[in-house]
This record gives C-alpha cells, sequence and structure tokens, in this order.
C-alpha cells in the first residue's frame, strides 16, 4: 500500500509535538510532503524552531519545514503559553535544531504542493489555527480539487470550549480562517475537543509513557509532566487531554472513531463567543462534506502512539 502524501500545518506546542512524532514515526503510512508551522499556541519563530527541533529528535531530516503566517487573518494573536510553557514544549529541554526551515513560506510550499498534485491526491492536517490552509485556499482556490480529506483538530460541541467556556483554541485563535475552511467544500475529519478530551494523558498512561527508554520518551515525558502540572493548577483535573495526535491516529486507524455528518458555522464577531462552533448533527449541510467525531476508543489509541514512539 502506498504512502498516504500529507502536510501537517502545526503550532507546536506540546500536542503537535507528540503528533508529529507519531506521523514521523510511520514512514511506511504516511509520505509527509512537509511540516507548516502557523503562529498558535506560541509565536510563529517559537513554534518554527519546536518543530524544527521534533523532526530532528525523530531522526527525519529528509522531511522539509516551511515557516508560515504569523498572526490570524483579521483578530489580533492569542496564544496559549500558559499551557504549553514560554518554549512552547513545556520542560523538554532539545537541541538546537542542525538545520531550519526551508526558504520558501508555508502557504507558498502548500500552494504550489497541491498544484502539482493529481486531484483528490494530499490530505492536509491542521493541528492549529488555519490560517494557512485559510491563506492558501483564498489566494488559489485551484488547489481545492487536489485536497483529498482535510483531518481539522479544532472546535467543539458538546465540550464547550477550553481558550474560553464557549471555543476551543484553534478556531477562536483564527475564526475568520476557520470560517473559510469549513466552507471549502472539501471532505473534513473534524476532531473537536468533544473526541480529543476523551484521551488523556492519565498517571496509569504516564507510567507506561515513562518506561519508553529513548530520548524521544524522556522529551514526550517532559512535555506532558509540564502540561499535567498545569491542567492540575488551572482545572483541578489530572491527566491532561492530548488533543493533536487524535489526528494521526484517525489516519492510521480510523475505527477507533465514531463520526457524525454536521454542519459546521464559527462565530466571527461576537466578544463572548468568538471562535465557538456551531456543530449542527441534526441537519449536514448539502454544500459542505465535514465529519464530526464524537467518540475515541482512547485506551486503543494510546496502544497505538505508545507502539510508534517506541519506534524513534
Ligand atoms: O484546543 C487544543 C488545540 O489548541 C491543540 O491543537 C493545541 O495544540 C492548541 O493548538
Ligand atoms: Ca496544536
Amino acid at each position: 500500500m502506498t504512502a498516504l502524501p500529507v502536510i501537517l500545518d502545526c503550532d507546536p506546542g506540546i500536542d503537535d509535538a507528540v503528533s508529529l512524532l507519531v506521523a514521523l514515526a510511520s514512514p511506511e503510512k504516511f509520505n509527509i510532503l512537509g511540516i507548516t508551522t502557523v503562529a498558535g499556541n506560541v509565536d510563529l519563530d517559537t513554534c518554527t524552531r519546536n518543530a524544527c527541533q521534533v523532526r530532528e529528535l525523530a531522526g527525519r531530516m529528509d522531511v522539509p519545514v516551511y515557516a508560515g503566517c504569523p498572526r490570524p487573518m483579521v483578530i489580533e494573536p492569542v496564544f496559549a503559553d500558559h499551557i504549553h510553557g514560554d518554549s512552547g514544549l513545556g520542560r523538554a529541554q532539545l537541541p538546537e535544531p542542525s538545520h531550519m526551515t526551508e526558504d520558501q513560506h508555508a502557504v507558498d510550499f502548500i500552494i504550489e504542493t497541491l498544484l502539482a498534485a493529481d486531484d483528490n491526491s494530499i490530505t492536509l492536517v491542521p493541528t492549529g489555527p488555519l490560517t494557512n490552509i485559510a491563506v492558501a485556499i483564498t489566494r488559489s482556490p485551484e488547489i481545492l480539487p487536489k485536497i483529498k480529506q482535510l483531518i481539522i483538530m479544532g472546535g467543539a460541541r458538546s465540550e464547550g470550549g477550553n481558550i474560553t467556556p464557549s471555543a476551543e483554541f484553534n478556531i477562536a485563535a483564527d475564526p475568520h480562517a476557520a470560517h473559510v475552511v469549513y466552507r471549502c467544500g472539501r471532505p473534513i475529519l473534524a476532531m473537536g475537543l468533544d473526541a480529543t478530551m476523551q484521551f488523556r494523558a492519565s498517571p496509569a498512561r504516564m507510567d507506561v509513557l515513562r518506561g519508553i527508554d529513548s530520548e524521544t520518551g524522556r522529551a514526550v515525558m517532559a512535555m506532558l509532566e509540564h502540561v499535567n502540572d498545569v491542567y492540575v493548577d488551572f482545572y483541578g483535573e489530572e491527566g491532561a487531554a492530548i488533543h493533536d495526535p487524535c489526528t494521526i491516529g484517525y489516519l492510521l486507524a480510523p475505527e477507533l472513531f465514531t463520526t457524525r455528518p454536521c454542519a459546521i458555522a464559527v462565530e466571527m464577531s461576537s466578544p463572548l463567543t468568538l471562535g465557538h462552533t456551531a456543530v449542527n448533527l441534526r441537519v449536514p449541510d448539502p454544500d459542505t462534506s465535514i465529519e464530526w467525531v464524537t467518540q475515541t476508543d482512547a485506551s486503543a489509541l494510546f496502544d497505538l502512539i505508545v507502539e510508534r514512539l517506541k519506534r524513534l
């Protein structure tokens, strides 16, 4: 079976880093055409440096990294360093990257790569604000037929929100970009908080991860121990949600997830609910093709992620 051509668009970020590691550990499954970075959890330069460090940690210097948009399309930037730490990777101390990004802008890379591809051939996996994807689609709508599927970590329905009571971070950080992408008409797998809050770094799972005796294992522990401490302080809960790896988990094992067709509308003006995703499971939108993930088999997903991390 040929490896799936993918572009991983991210804002590392602790959970982005874990997601990247799982994807980079799966060359038989993913032909990673590039990693593109976007401002989100932390500023663009820090996200980009983190992506380059994670790529090197995985031993995958064959995968190019491209820096993208440094700010949202319209609103002022919001960050999540209160969750991910100033470095964006919690307490992980990774070596300086031996190589940084390509010169090309991430949006130009996305457009150029898709224009050169066959129809329905490229899977986009955005796990940060959707700025890069929205700008690419707006600048060159002719790339749309080339997109096989978008696996988007973002949004919330029954889970409410995390950056505000009514909005999830990736969507709230650039609601106008999210509106453009959700309305693009290409097949979307919407991996929102309803799915990802089911996947926690519980004490029992941390014990398993602690047993991965490698640089990768130690880095993942340093990241997750940080975010687990934040969860206790911030939410009074043990076991942080590990959002972004759910996207790669879906591509590796879609049977671990339950989905329903839906329509998604994004709040773009109310100061109180900016970035809210109104997910309508009763009346899917005929103009879009969006599946909303309602259930995650967290224990099977965790076993899969551990197996992949052990490869590095
Ligand atoms: O709301 C969770 C999402 O926002 C994750 O992708 C996390 O990395 C942040 O980007
Ligand atoms: Ca992210």
